[in-house]
């Protein structure tokens, strides 16, 4: 879900709210909704695609009104419907309400309203909060007073905006949700920085707990007991630039294609004297006993191939699933350290599991890209990947500066002494430009239309390549809406195997001809065997380019690297079949950028 809310003194909210919604638009969602205030509230609501929201406002919308709020729902209670999407409102239209998160008691309140005589529309648990605070003007609070005793009923988490009628001001309030505010042209909230991107180069985010008021001249905070608060901004580092496609068709290939730049700045500075990395987030000689990495989705991945690096290293490592994690947190003894490794910085379960972490007494580290993300200012420690703004829900850029920044964190907390670090520092300083030089010279888009009506796909990859056989699976399924599945190479023979056929390719990542490579070449002719067309991605030191069905070739490079020149083929093998089947690469379905529930 998005949040943008605007006051401003131009009369005419509704195209900064649309622009404010189309920048929400990568979070993912399936319905949109505005409301500007008034001497009556109008509110439009659509589900769909922020098109519809777009054909109702121009025919139907009456504009004016200095104050504004707006949404991009991605359902949790009740399904994408007009009804659910929000704004929502009271009975008597006083107030109009965005909200992202969860309300947990709101069944309770929802009977205790309704025993009252409210009147509900929808089937959401965010109808409840301008119920209550209709009731609590019924009750004679002023505005103010109505919305934060009703936020006093709220348990869950929640990022909140609010527009009253005749009254040209937006307030909100968070919980366990994001909120920044900035002043430029107007006085802005959203639910994440990229939504203010063109408008102000400094955000200030709230607190859980505070509240803000948003007016054309700017905006006041107060805590939970009504004390002003004085805060200090964050610059904003992206530039309008970075939030737009470019030439490129798609956010997802423009951000495949920034990846050799992304990976550039995020070495940038990050070596001391000549090879030593030296990383800001963590101090010089510092080294956890035990590591514990906590994430979803992509960033599972990231987490399962650093924790694969630092075991090398000598230190104990386990990657968790983020939302498992709390169920049976491992023992946190001394010297423990647990990252949470998060693009965004949002993402709830992985949120929870580093409070888990906090509870039972663990250093923290936030990996992520998103600067005073919620991660970052929540941890002990906040370490950048440097990626630049991500739109595309399809992780793509991020995942490769997460490897490359587990790489350096690696590196600085084990100790930095042997040969294989220098070859790896040496390697890393290359390593954008293989990036680059891959990008030009694939086949992946050929390969990826030969094989784009098959009935599967499998990626299989042993030791560090196993984290991106998942990875190139996950990219697979989300953006082309077809089976696939990642699989350890060993693993095969005890049960994958029994799914191959001629119309299912494998994907096998063999890098140099070590006895990993040898292994992995004996299973790849396995499948080989039973009929499946192959495609091998490697540097073409071993044999198997001799029995593929087809190759696609990586630059040589240390072998701990070659998994992210892999997996930029793995990238582009599934945009250019999403492209072929017509998919809508940047926006999966049912999928959201940053999912800010758990
Ligand atoms: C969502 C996105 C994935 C992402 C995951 C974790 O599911 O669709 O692309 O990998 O969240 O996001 P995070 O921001 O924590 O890395």
């Amino acid at each position: 879900c998005g949040i943008i809310g605007c006051a401003g003194d131009d009369g005419d909210m509704v195209p900064t709210l649309l622009n404010g919604l189309a920048k929400l638009e990568y979070r993912g969602y399936d319905s949109t909704g505005l409301a500007v205030s008034g001497s009556d509230i109008r509110v439009v609501k659509r589900e769909g695609d922020l098109d519809e929201l777009v054909g109702t406002v121009d025919s139907e919308f009456d504009r004016g009104g200095a104050a504004g709020i707006g949404h991009t729902r991605w359902s949790t209670h009740g399904k994408p419907s007009d009804e659910n999407a929000h704004p929502h409102t009271d009975c008597a239209g006083r107030v109009a309400v965005v909200h992202n998160g969860i309300i947990e008691n709101y069944q309770l309140l929802r009977d205790e309203l309704q025993s009252l005589g409210h009147e509900f529309e929808s089937e959401t648990d965010t109808e409840v909060v301008p119920h209550l605070i209709g009731h609590y003007l019924d009750t004679g609070l002023a505005r103010k007073d109505a919305f934060r005793r009703a936020v006093e009923k709220l348990d869950g988490s929640y990022a909140l905006a609010a527009v009253f009628d005749d009254h040209d001001e937006v307030m909100a309030t968070k919980k366990d949700s994001s909120l920044v505010l900035g002043v430029g042209d107007g006085t802005y909230v959203a639910s994440d920085v990229t939504a203010l991107v063109g408008h102000t180069d400094t955000v200030v985010h709230l607190h859980d707990g505070e509240f803000a008021f948003l007016t054309e001249d700017g905006y006041t905070i107060v805590d939970e007991s009504g004390t002003p608060q004085s805060k200090t901004g964050t610059e904003i580092e992206w530039d309008a630039e970075s939030v737009t496609k470019g030439s490129h068709d798609h956010y997802m290939r423009k951000e495949i294609h920034e990846q050799s730049n992304a990976l550039r700045e995020c070495l940038r500075d990050r070596f001391s004297t000549g090879d030593s990395v030296s990383l800001d987030a963590i101090e010089d000689g510092y080294r956890p006993e035990s590591v514990h990495l906590v994430a979803c989705g992509t960033s599972y991945h990231a987490a399962l191939y650093g924790a694969k690096l630092l075991r090398k290293r000598g230190i104990q490592a386990q990657a968790h699933l983020a939302s498992e994690y709390a169920l049976s947190p491992p023992p946190v003894r001394d010297g423990a350290l647990v990252v949470g490794v998060t693009q965004s910085g949002e993402t709830a379960d992985t949120l929870s599991a580093l409070r888990t972490a906090t509870a039972e007494g663990a250093r923290t580290l936030a990996l992520t890209n998103v600067v005073d993300s919620t991660a970052a200012r929540e941890c002990d420690d906040a370490l950048y990947i440097r990626s630049g703004p991500e739109i595309s829900v399809a992780a793509t850029k991020t995942f490769a500066s997460q490897l490359v920044t587990l790489v350096l964190f690696a590196l600085q907390s084990s100790g930095q002494t042997s040969d294989e670090t220098e070859r790896l520092v040496s390697a890393l300083t290359e390593l954008p430009e293989h990036v680059q030089r891959l990008l030009e010279t694939t086949a992946a888009p050929t390969t990826a239309r030969r094989f784009a009506d098959s009935s599967g796909y499998f990626f299989i990859g042993r030791g560090v390549q196993y984290p991106v056989a998942l990875e190139g699976a996950l990219k697979m399924k989300e953006i082309t809406y077809e089976h696939a599945e990642g699989f350890a190479a060993g693993e095969l023979k005890h049960g994958p195997l029994a799914l191959v056929t001629e119309d299912t390719p494998v994907f096998v990542s063999v890098v140099g001809d070590d006895e990993t490579a040898r292994k992995t070449v004996a299973n790849a002719k396995e499948v080989k065997a039973r009929g499946a067309p192959l495609v091998a991605v490697t540097d073409g030191v071993s044999s198997i380019d001799r029995f593929a069905d087809e190759v696609l070739t990586i630059p040589r490079t240390n072998r701990t690297l070659a998994p992210i020149l892999v997996n930029v083929q793995y990238q582009l093998l599934a945009y250019h079949t999403a492209d072929h089947l017509g998919r809508d690469i940047d926006k999966p379905r049912n999928l959201a950028k940053s999912v800010t529930v758990e």
